[in-house]
């Protein structure tokens, strides 16, 4: 069922709560799971949880901005579409709506080499979306040149390869499912023999800004630094690839200092809410991804949904950075958090306590009050 109106939906956990009423189980769990105990995924969760605001006050925040530069585009906030293959699976027009609801927002999307679509056909229903690439290396140098030049000529402008999935893991609970997922996909042995030969090649290649996703260290992100590249993206591909990794927001700071603003830095894994982008933000992240938040959105409604998350996020971002004593992105700063203690569950929809309570019973009609 897709609700009637997006504005219907007055929380973030309301979008959760459609989606797992629109998918079946199988498509639930190939967004839901991790690899093996999922201990990765969980630690994203961990790692953003335990992190505690410190608020500044009397610092005139009648007017906040969550807008950012990126690559000499103005985005309305500092989130991005991460790569998601599969889209399909959620929607029937796949990733469309994701590039859409994107480019009307003022954000961009990522789009995955592994979804199943028509990339021109993708990249033609949002011509003026700002529209990022990212390869897996399913093929020879060739085969990744003449994809670069091919997207490249369908408008999108920043190309990504993920360098996490040498080999594919083992996603138990697609497994537990009997859900089989790509066991032989064609070329997917030069995935795994890629090495700093082939992003040297092709930072040689083209000009577009490169970025390397699944960044996991501080000395990667220096050698991604001597190769040129333009954006170092940290992830554990939401917990989805090495089981037993640290949480992403462990690992960003160290990967902060190391590039010391020499290129710009992406983070994704477990960012739900506002707070969680902002936290990121403080550590010096400049742009923050969403895989499954994307994923539910899209799975809830489609497009009028994913412009909702963006919204509702908007919001929270606003709200908090106004409560931090802060009204620009680039005023937040390591003072404004401090490690202390998680207290919420450590699962994927940790980050919401009302789930349980909105998925056994939906929200009655609205009533309106005056706040004091
Ligand atoms: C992914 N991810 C992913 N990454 C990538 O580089 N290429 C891809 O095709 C996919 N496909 C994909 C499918 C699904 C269903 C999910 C949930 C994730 C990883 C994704 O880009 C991102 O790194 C994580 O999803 C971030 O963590 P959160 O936001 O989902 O916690």
């Amino acid at each position: 069922m897709v609700p009637s109106a997006s504005s219907e939906l007055l929380t973030l956990h309301e979008i959760v709560r459609q989606a797992r009423s629109n998918l079946g189980d199988h498509a639930w769990h190939y967004i839901v799971g991790g690899a093996e105990t999922e201990t990765a995924l969980r630690r994203n969760r961990w790692a953003i949880d335990r992190l505690a605001l410190r608020p500044r006050v009397l610092r005139d925040v009648g007017e906040v901005s969550a807008a950012v530069e990126w690559f000499g585009h103005r985005l309305r906030l500092p989130i991005l579409f991460a790569p998601i293959g599969g889209l399909e699976h959620f929607w029937d027009t796949g990733p469309i709506p994701v590039t859409q609801a994107a480019g009307e927002f003022g954000v961009p999307h990522m789009l995955s080499s592994v979804c199943a679509c028509d990339i021109a056909e993708v990249a033609a229903s949002a011509p003026s979306a700002l529209k990022l690439f990212q390869i897996y290396v399913h093929g020879d140098p060739q085969w990744l040149d003449a994809l670069i030049e091919r997207v490249t000529g369908l408008g999108y402008t920043q190309i990504c390869l993920t360098v996490d999935t040498a080999v594919y893991s083992r996603r138990e609970r697609d497994l537990a499912q009997r859900n089989i997922r790509r066991a032989n996909v064609p070329g997917r042995e030069w995935q795994a023999r890629l090495s700093w030969k082939d992003i040297a090649r092709v930072r040689s290649r083209t000009r577009l800004p490169l970025i390397l996703k699944g960044i996991a260290s501080a000395d990667d992100a220096r050698i991604a630094v001597d190769h040129g590249v333009d954006a170092v993206y940290v992830s554990n591909h939401g917990g989805r690839q090495l089981d037993h990794g640290q949480g992403s927001m462990e690992v960003l700071p160290e990967v902060v200092e190391a590039v010391a603003g020499r290129l710009k830095v992406i983070v994704d894994g477990g960012f739900c809410r506002g707070t969680d982008i902002v936290k990121a933000l403080c550590t010096g992240a400049d742009l923050v991804a969403l895989g499954r938040m994307q994923c539910v959105a899209l799975a809830a409604g489609g497009k009028p949904v994913l412009m909702r998350l963006l919204e509702l996020l908007e919001m929270e971002i606003r709200i908090a950075m106004a409560l931090c004593g802060v009204s620009r992105v680039d005023q937040l700063n390591p003072a404004y958090i401090k490690v202390s203690e998680s207290m919420l569950p450590t699962y994927t929809w940790g980050a919401f306590p009302m789930l349980e309570a909105a998925l056994s019973a939906p929200p009655g009609p609205l009533s309106n009050h005056t706040s004091p």
